[in-house]
């Protein structure tokens, strides 16, 4: 392994490359990285780099954003098949029929969407800025938030918008909803709670944190937004409800901290598709390349730089 990992390391020299790493990728992935983060701070990462090649160790949109963002630069993914079942529950002409039926309502898209929905969008959003964003939408506005359906819940319960939501999910968080919530609380009740607003039971904890004021210690956050939590909280018990990926990084932050998973079988495989093997031999060959047509990725960018200007 360590000579797959000196290899990495030269022809990320040689090259001039930047190895961008979501929060999920497996730990190996994570501390070669030169950057990890979540979906806002990799399109930021994207954007301001100064490297050649973006080699991005991700799920295949957030590969096309980087393309989107930086279309001076050689953005390569190690595997093509890295997909997201949120970004495949709504396609174009879905879109397309949808917007039909409201001609003057605003359109606001999760990150988690190809780049053909971008280019039908008004606004992107990330679960880190989504309320912000929303926020920054005049109020007689109508919205049509897509594709997912919780972080939707979400983000209208906190702005108090009415917004038509579209009924995708991620087939990783949505399954979190499954979990008995009160009976991990009931056991934990010393723990933090961190929720991905993606979670199907990001809903019912946050009528719970409302119905119950002693409740305080649930909150919803991003995965970068956990990450700070953990930082910055004297706490030392933590139970996280995401994608197992992300407690790598929680326990380096604070190693002396009992931090579960809500659920392990939070996995998502197609981040898991990433490996050292497969970074090494992409960064030899250059591939796997995605690249979005100009015409699209000027489309695309727009809502892009809208959330990026406002956060
Ligand atoms: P964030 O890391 O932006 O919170 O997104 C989570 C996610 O599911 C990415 O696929
Ligand atoms: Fe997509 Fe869900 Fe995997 Fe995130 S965890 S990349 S939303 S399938």
């Amino acid at each position: 392994m360590s000579d797959l990992i000196n290899e990495i390391l030269k022809l990320k020299r040689e090259k001039n490359a930047v190895i961008l790493a979501h929060n999920y990728q497996i730990p190996e992935i994570q501390d070669i990285a030169d950057f990890v983060g979540d979906s806002l701070g990799l399109s930021q990462q994207a954007a301001s780099t100064n490297a050649e090649l973006i080699v991005f160790c991700g799920v295949h949109f957030m590969a096309e954003t980087a393309s989107i963002i930086a279309p001076n630069k050689k953005v390569i993914i190690p595997d093509l098949d890295a997909g997201c079942s949120l970004a495949a529950s709504i396609t174009v002409e879905q879109l397309r029929e949808w917007k039909k039926q409201f001609p003057d309502a605003v359109v606001v898209a999760y990150i988690n969407t190809t780049a053909e929905i971008k280019a039908e969008t008004d606004y992107c959003v990330t679960s880190s800025n989504a309320v912000k964003v929303v926020e920054a939408i005049p109020r007689d506005k109508k919205i049509l938030f897509l594709p997912d359906r919780f972080l939707g819940q979400y983000v209208s319960s906190i702005t108090g918008r009415e917004m038509e939501i579209w009924k995708g999910a991620c087939h990783v968080h949505e399954k979190i909803g499954d979990i008995d919530f009160a009976e991990v609380h009931a056991k934990h009740p010393n723990a933090e709670f961190l929720i991905h607003p993606e979670c199907g039971c990001s809903t019912s904890c946050m009528m719970k944190s409302r119905q119950f004021p002693d409740a305080t210690n649930i909150h919803i956050h991003s995965t970068e937004g956990m990450i700070n939590f953990v930082k910055s909280s004297d706490k030392n018990e933590f139970v996280i409800a995401t994608e197992v990926g992300i407690l790598h990084r929680l326990k380096k932050i604070n190693p002396e901290a009992l931090i579960l998973p809500l659920s392990e079988n939070s996995v998502c495989e197609y981040m898991k598709m990433i490996t050292i093997e497969k970074l090494c031999y992409a960064l030899q060959n250059e591939k796997f390349e995605v690249r979005v047509p100009e015409e699209l990725a000027a489309k695309a960018r727009i809502p892009i730089e809208r959330m990026l200007a406002i956060v």
